[in-house]
């Protein structure tokens, strides 16, 4: 029988063995699920377009569990290159995330949004996650294993907090994780996305022109849940469930990590509490 100090290791490595290739790995949430996965005993590929940043967060987690690649999402043979590249060092490909994302200028008027802008984001957000998905299953068919994660947004779902081709984006993420999943699962690969609520990142900081302090406290004024601030490892966390085996039956879903705040219309105020009540 397995020792108590075993099974608590074991928990605490839940992808001992594992190889992961995270795109958009150089900052946020994709920089902290690298770390995360590392952690939990994976090998780890960060693939972004930032080669400096990509390469110290590298190096910070490690030259024997780490390994830096220059990749484009947008160019389909950047990513079949690094798909190539961590099989080649790795010798697998166990869990793909795509999670490389961008955001364009809000415009509160359609009549002034540029094609141009719309295409870059749509080409990164979704174009990026269909290569992602089409070279991560090329070498996990054969293997007939894997996880292929998406980072959509808590905008995958609901409208009116991002700009039309972010939302359109992340509303396509969806659908293509959804036809993906139906696809793949005669493979045994599973395929589900994560839809954050907003986090503190560059991205984040510098579309809403925000310190980390400034931004946290707008994002927590209109969250549903309250006392509690969404960070990059709630997001990395909920990543390593659907890598990890505790995830292996979960397939075809988009995982809210968003406190409820997609499900409310708080219009209604139906469950404001008199001030006399407050606890
Ligand atoms: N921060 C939030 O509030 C939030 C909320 C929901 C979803 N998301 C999603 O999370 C993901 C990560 O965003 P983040 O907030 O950590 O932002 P971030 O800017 O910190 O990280 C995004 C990373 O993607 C990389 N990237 C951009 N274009 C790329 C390309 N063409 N090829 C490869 N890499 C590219 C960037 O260099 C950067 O390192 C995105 O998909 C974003 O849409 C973010």
């Amino acid at each position: 029988m397995a020792s108590t100090s075993s099974l608590i290791s074991a928990a605490s490595r839940r992808l001992e063995g594992k190889v992961a290739l995270i795109t958009g790995a150089a900052s946020g949430i994709g920089e902290c699920t690298a770390k995360v996965f590392a952690h939990h005993g994976a090998k780890v590929v960060i693939a972004d377009i930032q080669d400096e940043l990509g390469h110290s967060v590298s190096q910070s987690i490690g030259q024997n569990n780490c390994i830096y690649v220059h990749c484009d999402v947008t160019d389909e043979s950047q990513v079949k290159n690094a798909v190539d590249k961590t099989v080649e060092t790795y010798g697998k490909l166990d869990i793909m995330l795509n999670n490389a994302g961008v955001i364009d200028e809000e415009k509160p008027r359609i009549i002034d949004n540029e094609k141009a802008d719309f295409e870059r984001v749509m080409s990164v957000n979704i174009t990026g996650v269909f290569l992602g998905i089409k070279h991560a299953a090329r070498v996990m068919i054969p293997a007939k294993r894997g996880s292929i994660i998406t980072t959509a947004s808590a905008s995958s779902y609901i409208a009116g907090v991002n700009s039309h081709a972010y939302t359109c984006s992340k509303h396509a993420v969806v659908g293509l994780t959804k036809n993906a999943a139906v696809e793949l699962g005669q493979f045994g690969i599973r395929v589900n996305c994560l839809s954050p609520y907003g986090v503190a990142t560059p991205m984040a900081k510098a579309t809403c022109k925000l310190d980390e302090v400034e931004l946290e406290n707008l994002l927590n004024s209109v969250a549903n849940l309250k006392h509690v601030t969404l960070k990059a490892e709630d997001v990395a966390n909920a990543a390593l469930f659907l890598a990890s085996e505790e995830g292996r039956y979960v397939s075809g879903h988009n995982l809210l990590i968003d406190g409820g705040f997609s499900i409310v219309n708080p219009s209604f105020e139906m469950f404001q509490y008199p001030d006399h009540d407050q606890p």
